[in-house]
């Protein structure tokens, strides 16, 4: 892909299993007793484990646009292999498509993967670890100020908004306390 290597680490499965896939799972589980019961716990399993292999499959550029599309591509690229329905299959699709911003869940399944894929962004050390893995820290707090609202906005479940949302607040002023102060001299800079 021609990437430097520090965009590559995040996508290693011993980083990106443990701090985003495994969570996602986790929550997938946790939201489906909690706010989904009568939906179909495999197929949003089968999405949350496969929502963001489109971040790898097929990925030719640094800019990971699209990549829920790719997901979709490899999931009916590989399940089949493994003899499940195209119903089923279809399923898992739909809900892996609903992770992308631009497309509002129209099932249970994919509320489920999209609010547990959010949620594992923000309770993690993901978007942190993401300064170490971008080029420079102006561009990671510009990735990182429309990441935190892009984020957000995907949560639908009021009891997941709630908790998040003084989180969500206090980045915000974090982040305008650092664009407010960036552009002033240092106290230290005239006896430098
Ligand atoms: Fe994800």
């Amino acid at each position: 892909m021609g990437l430097p290597k520090f965009k590559y680490y995040y996508l290693h499965r011993e980083w990106f299993f443990p701090n985003h896939i495994d969570i996602a799972l986790e929550n997938i589980k946790d939201f489906h007793k909690r706010f989904y019961p009568k939906s179909d716990l495999s197929i949003s399993l089968y999405a949350g484990l496969l929502h963001d292999a489109g971040l790898v499959y097929k990925r030719t550029e640094s800019d990971s646009t699209g990549h829920e599309n790719r997901s979709s591509e490899y999931v009916r690229y590989l399940l089949p292999k493994f003899g499940l329905s195209i119903n089923f299959i279809n399923s898992v699709c739909i809900a892996i498509e609903s992770t992308d911003s631009n497309s509002m869940p129209t099932n249970e399944e994919s509320f489920l993967v999209r609010n547990a894929d959010a949620y594992s962004h923000l309770i993690s050390i993901h978007f942190f670890a993401k300064s170490y893995f971008a080029e420079d820290i102006e561009t990671f707090i510009d990735w990182f100020t429309k990441k935190i609202e892009s984020t957000f906005n995907k949560l639908t479940i009021p009891d997941l908004i709630t908790e998040v949302t003084p989180m969500i607040e206090s980045y915000r002023r974090m982040i305008n306390l650092y664009n407010k102060n960036k552009s002033r001299s240092s106290v230290f800079n005239n006896s430098l």
